[in-house]
């Protein structure tokens, strides 16, 4: 039998173990073997893999992407969209939803892994949509958590939505890497008695230590695929080892397809990178630990550390207990969403402000106010009401889908940035993320007119 699957070196691991910080030139070297190694996909681009390449690399991801794609031209290259919230953490209109995914497209993404932080599908149906118009694969995605409201039973009706919105493939996400070997098996076991026909893919991560245990059960349950980084970059925050798991799954009798003698010069290219982020301090050994506090507070490793940075700032560290325990209630009042960004930070914040102040939501956030409304779409279970009607009046609250109440604004972006965006691309890298693409459009500028500068200069030598 074979089992599809997808390697996360050049998206999810690099961002759960190095915050999204390795540039094209560590990698490009072996992007041609990568190619050739086997795989389903390669997992190259995301929310923070663009933003990382616009704020911190100097790189224009959208050309990052026709580079990776110049060289891996057989293996499908696959990314991570928020939905209508594209790559970034309020909702897009359609129009620059729709302009995203065609774009990604035409610059060399196959494989859109679609999801929405709380699973409300309204807000992925128009990414649907566009990556099929655009015929590219459109892999419908679930958010994992667990909550008195997200049943096997519960999952398995998004699972049946999902395929009857025409999704190429389903991915069960495990952002916090909480999923147990025991309710892998049981939910893709449950997902596939339900007749569920598209391939079924699993996503987790090995915080918790229970990755590859809980990837062996989900094959073993019948899933079609998995997510596994290279050994060198795999364990910890990241995703389990992709050796690891090809080799445990061929002596059950599974293929992975994958060439093991390829798979071993991935992981010898990444050593010198790893270390180099190892000795910049970049790569914290402490991410690589097993941090089984995570399956008592089921929450994400990256929103733990978010909070300790928080109560840090406000020297608070000595809180940080007291915070954690908060996070229940906070959740249980905002109707159970799924803990991944933008609700893992907005859920974690309030938590740190309740404790702070000494007394429950007596400061409210912008964005938990916004999320009362119902600007990010319908909660998976009931919402606190009373800190509704504190917030907001019957007439002000949002009943269909947010994105519906918003003008296109494309066309007006590209208007007023004239000259600065030399393509659409840039536009699209300029509403993603405003601040951030106008910094990098004018050091651009800058550095081409040094070089020209520099011509000149040398002409007249
Ligand atoms: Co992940």
């Amino acid at each position: 039998m074979k089992v599809k699957i997808t390697e996360t070196v050049l998206r999810d691991s690099q961002q759960s173990l190095i915050a999204t910080r390795m540039p094209f030139s560590d990698f490009e070297g072996i992007l041609e073997t990568l190619d050739n190694a086997g795989y389903y996909s390669l997992e190259c681009w995301g929310g923070a893999t663009f933003d990382s390449c616009l704020r911190y690399l100097d790189e224009d991801p959208w050309e990052r992407l026709r580079k990776i794609k110049a060289v891996c031209k057989k293996t499908p290259l696959q990314m991570l969209i928020r939905g209508q919230n594209i790559l970034g953490y309020k909702h897009y209109p359609d129009d620059v939803v729709r302009l995203f995914c065609r774009k990604a497209a035409e610059n060399g993404m196959d494989i859109f892994r679609i999801f929405d932080a709380l699973n409300d599908f309204r807000n992925i149906e128009v990414c649907i949509d566009e990556v099929k118009k655009c015929g590219k694969h459109a892999q419908g995605c679930i958010c994992y958590t667990t909550s008195p409201v997200h049943t096997i039973e519960k999952y398995v009706e998004m699972c049946k939505e999902l395929e009857s919105m025409g999704v190429d493939s389903i991915a069960i996400k495990d952002m916090a890497g909480i999923c147990s070997p025991k309710e892998a098996y049981d939910l893709v076991k449950a997902i596939k008695d339900a007749n569920i026909k598209v391939p079924l893919f699993f996503h987790t991560h090995h915080t918790t230590g229970m990755g590859p245990m809980t990837l062996l059960k989900a094959v073993e349950a019948g899933v079609d695929g998995i997510d596994c980084a290279i050994s060198t970059m795999a364990g910890g925050t990241s995703q389990p080892a992709t050796e690891t798991m090809a080799f445990t799954l061929n002596q059950f009798g599974y293929d992975s397809g994958l060439d093991m003698d390829k798979l071993k010069e991935i992981a010898d290219f990444f050593v010198p990178v790893r270390k180099k982020f190892l000795d910049n301090g970049t790569l914290n050994p402490t991410v690589m630990g097993i941090k089984a506090d995570i399956l008592k507070y089921q929450v994400p490793g990256g929103m733990l550390s978010n909070m300790i940075a928080n109560l840090k700032d406000m020297h608070a560290l000595d809180k940080f207990d007291e915070a954690l325990a908060e996070i229940p209630a906070v959740r249980k009042d905002m109707g159970y969403p799924p803990l991944v960004t933008p609700l893992s930070q907005m859920v974690g914040n309030q938590a740190v402000q309740n404790v702070l102040l000494g007394e429950r939501y007596k400061n409210i956030s912008k964005e938990i106010k916004a999320y009362l409304r119902g600007e990010y779409g319908r909660a998976p279970g009931e919402v606190n009401q009373k800190l509704i009607d504190r917030c907001w009046k019957e007439d002000e609250l949002v009943k269909g889908r947010y994105a519906d109440s918003l003008e296109p604004v494309f066309e007006k972006t590209k208007k007023e940035l004239g000259d600065k965006a030399r393509s659409d691309e840039d536009v699209l890298s300029y509403i993603a993320f405003p601040q951030v693409a106008e910094k990098f459009f004018e050091a651009r500028e800058e550095k081409e007119s040094n070089t020209v500068n520099y011509t000149i200069e040398k002409k007249e030598d």
